[in-house]
């Protein structure tokens, strides 16, 4: 007797498709010229930690099930994403991991037909005992987040005592050969003295670890007081250290400006994710956990999908309703929040921005 959930027979189906189609992908651009071929889907607004510069010590005010997308409707939209012309889907929340079942969706999504790389970011706490499954199913990189190697500032940072289960995930995803980037969030009087502690790391460990500036999406955990640390003074204060440092070449969609200490396994990387350098290349959107198209990280969302699956709409409807979205992109994250001002959600945070 076969007892399939819509879902696993949706999966069946697209396991089916991938041995008998060959996908003719269209190529997606938006009304500034730009190639959009990257999808970042948050699976969840929940985490297991309460980062600082992220969400309030009491956490925030979870979406409910049903105001999130389910299994179903993501891997709809992602299908259809795909065959429009998205070739790489990164997985984020809130924490991807705390959602029940999510091995099963991400295993339904790796044999997506046209997909050529799914990836995940991960603050680490559950995630070392899945490793050898994430390998399975084909993960080759994870992004690991990780601000500091001091357990007491680990637990200042994040209020919660995880950092060894964290540490465990960076040694289990070596171990798989999974490629790993660390994100570290650099923050003013918290923990700019892990700065060279990271940076070291990559002596001996063949990963890129990446300091991100601080973006003013803290769920209204506290004030934000403007940039202190931006992507000039992070480079500076490694450079001091490391003068012989060597710029590596950047690939086009890199969000990163990427360095190489001489000597050493891994290389290193700093995120202008509040000073915007990177947008005129920028060749991603976002879907929020209850299923918001971002076009920008800034913006305040341009269409419903959930919504609009839920009232019946067919595929062809839904690529209609997202070229359209494609086609009235902001130049840049800074037109992107000017136009949003008037109507700022009070509590955002990247739990709920779709990571
Ligand atoms: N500023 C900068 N980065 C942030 N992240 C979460 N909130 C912020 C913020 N306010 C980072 C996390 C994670 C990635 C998805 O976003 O560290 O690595
Ligand atoms: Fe959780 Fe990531 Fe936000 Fe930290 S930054 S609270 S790990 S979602």
């Amino acid at each position: 007797m076969c007892n399939k959930t819509t879902f696993e027979k949706h999966s069946d189906a697209l396991k089916y498709l991938n041995l008998q189609f060959l996908i003719l992908k269209t190529l997606l651009t938006d009304n500034h010229g730009r190639k959009i071929n990257y999808l970042r889907l948050a699976v969840t607004d929940r985490c297991n930690l309460r980062c600082f510069y992220c969400m309030p010590e009491e956490g925030l005010n979870w979406l409910s099930r049903k105001e999130l997308m389910t299994y179903e409707e993501m891997l709809r939209s992602c299908a259809l994403l795909v065959r429009m012309g998205i070739e790489k889907i990164r997985i984020t929340g809130g924490e991807p991991f705390v959602r029940k079942d999510i091995m099963q969706f991400l295993t339904a999504l790796s044999v997506l037909p046209g997909l050529n790389e799914l990836t995940i970011t991960t603050n680490g706490v559950l995630t070392a005992p899945l490793v050898p499954e994430l390998k399975k199913i084909g993960i080759r990189s994870v992004n690991l987040s990780l601000d500091t190697l001091d357990a007491n500032r680990f637990f200042s940072i994040t209020k919660r005592d995880e950092f060894a289960n964290v540490m465990e995930t960076l040694e289990q995803l070596l171990k798989h050969k999974i490629e790993v980037k660390i994100n570290a969030v650099v923050m003013d009087g918290k923990n700019t003295q892990d700065i060279i502690p990271l940076v070291e790391l990559t002596k001996e460990l063949p990963i890129s670890v990446r300091f991100i500036e601080e973006m003013p999406f803290n769920g209204d955990g506290h004030i934000y007081t403007g940039l202190q640390w931006d992507y000039v003074r992070i480079l500076d204060e490694i450079r001091h250290r490391y003068p012989d440092m060597n710029k590596l070449t950047d690939s086009l969609y890199s969000t990163s400006y990427n360095y190489h200490i001489p000597g050493h396994k891994g290389d290193i990387g700093v995120i202008a994710a509040y000073s915007r350098t990177f947008c005129g290349t920028c060749n991603r959107i976002r879907i929020t956990p209850q299923g918001e198209l971002k076009t920008c990280l800034y913006d305040a969302g341009v269409l419903n999908i959930k919504d609009l699956i839920r009232g019946g709409a067919t595929d062809n409807d839904l690529q209609n309703a997202l070229l359209k979205g494609f086609s009235n992109r902001p130049k840049d994250g800074w037109e992107a929040e000017k136009n949003r001002s008037k109507n700022l959600p009070a509590h955002e945070s990247m739990a709920t921005i779709g990571g």
